[in-house]
This record gives C-alpha cells, structure tokens and sequence, in this order.
C-alpha cells in the first residue's frame, strides 16, 4: 500500500519479530507437542487406537511445521477444509503478489511478521483438524486453566472488590464513580500482562493483589486517555433517554485471569449505568496461546460462579445471569483469526464491521489486536493513533494494551527515544501500558 511504512518483520535480525519466530514460535510448538503426548492416554480411553494414531499425526504435523518455520521455508497453502480457508489461501497468494521476482515465495523470516504469526496459529490448528478423532482438541486450554487457578487469590480480591462497590455504588458521588471507573480500567489494562505467548506458554498469572498495585504502576502508562473513555460514557448516561442504549463492545484479548479483570469492567459499566449493553468478541480457534474462545469464556463464568467465597460466585451468577438476559452478548467472526489488519474489516468482513458500527465505543484489549490496529508497521513513535489506524474508524475506540511488540504510536515527540536510551527493551516487555482513544471529543 502506498505511502505506508512497511510491515514488521523477521528480517529485521535481532528484532522482537526476529526473535518471536527464532525463538519463541519453536517453545510454543514444542510445548504444544508435548500437551498432546501428555494427553496419550486420555486420547486412548476416550477413542481407542484411533485416538492413539491421531495424536501421532498432530505431532507429526506440528513437529513439521516447527522445522518448516526454523529453517525458513517457503509458507505452504491450507489443505484442510475450514470456514476461513480459502481467505487464507488467498492472502498468501497476494502476499507472493507482493513479491518483486515471480519465483520468489513468501517464507517465514521474510514475509510481514503479523501475517507470519498469526499463519502459524492458524497451521496449529490445521494440525488439529486434520487429526479425528482428536479433532477439536485445544493445545492450549490446560494453559489456560493453570493461569486461572494461578491467579485465584487476585481474582477473588477483585470480585469481592467488585461486590462491595455494587453496594455502595448509590452513596457514590460523580468524582468518586470516575475514580472507580479509573481502576477498573487499570486493572483490566493491567490483566494483559498475563498472556502465555510472551512467556513461551509458560505460566504468567497474577499472584498479587492488583488492587494494590495500581498507585506504583501509573508512571508506566505511556498514553493515557482515560478521561476520554469517562467523558464519552458519562455524556452517553447523562443524554439517555429511559429507553435508549449505551451500547459497550469489548474485543477480548487472553483468557484466565485478564478475562476475569474484563467481566469485571463489563460488570461495573452495567451498574454504574455508564451502560447498558456490553458486546464481546472471542476467537472461534485456539489462538497466540491464551485467547479467549467462548469455551474459555463460558468455563471462566462456571469456575467464578462455583468459588468458595459467596461473594466471588455471586460475581459468577451475575455474569450468568446478563448473557440469559442479553445485557451481555458475546459472538464470534472468524475475521479475528485471520490474516488481515483491523482497515482491511470494512472490505473483508463488512457485517462484522457494522456490528461494530453499532457501539458507542469499541474497546480493544491487549497487544496482537494494537497490532491489527496500526497493520503491524514501522510508524514514526510521534504519527498520530488516527493516522495508523488507515481508515479504521467504526466507532471511537480505545487500545488498551501493554506493549509487548515493536510497535508504539502517538506518543510524545522525544518520548520513545528517551525511553529506548534508557531502557532498550521497553517495547516488548509488558511493563509499560496505554489506553489510546480515537473518535470525536
Ligand atoms: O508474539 C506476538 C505478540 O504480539 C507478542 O508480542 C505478545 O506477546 C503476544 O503476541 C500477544 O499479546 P496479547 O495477548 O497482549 O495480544
Ligand atoms: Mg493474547
């Protein structure tokens, strides 16, 4: 596309997209590998020889498509029939379209590192599939509950938080609800950093109280628009007429303990009446280790609902209880596991993109989809958040991510730089934090 900065990419040696698919990618794989051969067994009593074969063939898949990314081959089209193959197929072939020499092929360390990336997960899954009986099998979801359980104590903090702020919530005054409103966001920003791809798919809960720690973590939040997301929503409260919507969409990042901090956000925008509606959107594949399919989501809202302390499952049946009325609704598009930046929805996706048309703000949790939003390129740290987004503009939205890649706009001029001087891997550590706005103030 002309006039854009190009893509990120493992050609870059020593860049984080160097080092994801050098390094990271083959632990993820092997990691992988190895939950299925854990789960011999269960794959043997639940189906017999059969189950024992297509473990093999996963494994053999998998093994092949570590070999493959490692030594920079060529990137292979999908064989298996699933609903996104053919868009697949077809981005691959416009990425060889990319390509000055015709014999040349897209490979691992060449192509854009977003495409790269999220193609090895999508394979992952082919690998599945390709494997019945075992064939809706999730590599990842033993990892995922670990993180859960891992992370029990904050999450029950958090709920009870929760619990007590519902009760006093009338007693609140306007000054008071913003500051509520503020940690919660905190919170739910700070949840990010529990994602299982940036550890390999080693465990990376949140042990801590999270409450406790928001004051310390304020000087790590880069961007912050937090009084945009109030004015926003407070307006909305204030003009609503009895009837009318204020209609919240939050696109989920990780499931564990980052889900939980999001339901409680949503929870409290419903009885703050900051909103009325909260939409979530899911992967409807295992995907980048820990995001949320609606199995997560559905499993997430059993564990809280059955916690041992009364107020943390009261917390699980309220949740319950909004996706029974339709305060919560959650759905699934197969356009956030494919290839494509978030500018491209308006063209590939259309009914997806007016389904987000219809939010009075959109919310975007976590790296991968800051990734999608600014198309994964080489932007100057000072270019505007409006400028990377290229066009995609559904309704005024908000990153809330922590930096885990190399990739940061609108900031400050000088800013990046002091940074890089003083802390060479600030990009992609997680340690650092924005909520970035765009739409109309
Ligand atoms: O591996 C690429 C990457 O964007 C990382 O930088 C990050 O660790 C991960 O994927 C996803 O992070 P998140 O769960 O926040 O989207
Ligand atoms: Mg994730």
């Amino acid at each position: 596309m002309a006039g854009l900065p190009p893509s990120l990419s493992g050609q870059d040696v020593g860049s984080f997209a160097y080092l994801t698919i050098k390094d990271r990618l083959p632990q993820i794989l092997t990691k992988a590998i190895d939950t299925l051969h854990r789960h011999k067994s269960e794959f043997f009593e639940k189906h017999g020889e059969k189950g024992m074969e297509a473990e093999k063939k996963a494994i053999s898949l998998l093994s092949k498509l570590r070999n493959e990314s490692q030594t920079d081959k060529p990137i292979i089209p999908f064989v298996e029939k699933f609903a996104d193959t053919d868009i697949w197929n077809q981005y691959l072939e416009y990425q060889q379209s990319l390509l000055n020499d015709t014999d040349e092929k897209p490979r691992w360390f060449y192509s854009p590192w977003l495409f790269v990336e999220c193609y090895a997960y999508r394979r992952i899954h082919e690998a599945v599939i390709q494997s019945p009986p075992i064939d809706d099998f999730d590599v990842f979801k033993e990892a995922k509950e670990q993180n859960f359980f891992e992370s029990l104590e904050s999450i029950t903090a958090l709920c009870i938080h929760l619990q007590e702020l519902m009760t006093t919530i009338e007693d609140l005054e306007e000054n008071q609800l913003k500051n509520e409103f503020f940690k919660l966001l905190q919170i739910s920003l700070w949840g990010n950093k529990c994602d299982l791809s940036l550890s390999g798919g080693e465990t990376s809960s949140q042990k801590t109280n999270i409450i406790n720690t928001l004051e310390d973590l304020k000087p790590f939040i880069l961007v912050n628009d937090m009084e945009h997301l109030w004015s926003l929503l407070s307006n909305c409260k204030k003009t609503r007429e009895k009837v009318s919507v204020t209609r919240v969409d939050i696109v989920l990042d990780n499931s564990g303990f980052e889900l939980v901090t999001d339901l409680v956000l949503a929870d409290f925008l419903l009885f703050s009446n900051l909103a009325t509606e909260i939409h979530f959107y899911g992967k409807m594949i295992p995907w980048f280790v820990s995001d949320t399919t609606i199995h997560d989501f559905n499993w997430v809202i059993e564990q809280v609902k059955h916690c041992d302390h009364k107020w943390v499952s009261k917390c699980g049946v309220d949740w319950e209880n909004y996706v029974k009325m339709g305060k919560w609704v959650y759905h699934d598009h197969i356009f956030w596991t494919g290839p494509h930046e978030f500018c491209a929805m308006f063209h590939v996706a259309p009914d997806l993109y007016a389904e987000l048309q219809k939010a009075h703000l959109i919310l975007f949790k976590g790296d991968l989809n800051y990734r999608k939003l600014t198309g994964d390129r080489k932007w100057e740290f000072t270019v505007p958040f409006h400028r990377a987004l290229n066009g995609f503009h559904p309704a005024p939205l908000c990153s809330i991510r922590t930096l885990k890649a190399e990739i940061q706009v609108g900031l400050r001029p000088g800013q990046g730089e002091q940074l890089t001087a003083s802390e060479p891997n600030w990009l992609t550590t997680g340690k650092y934090g924005i909520f970035q706005f765009d739409g109309p103030l």
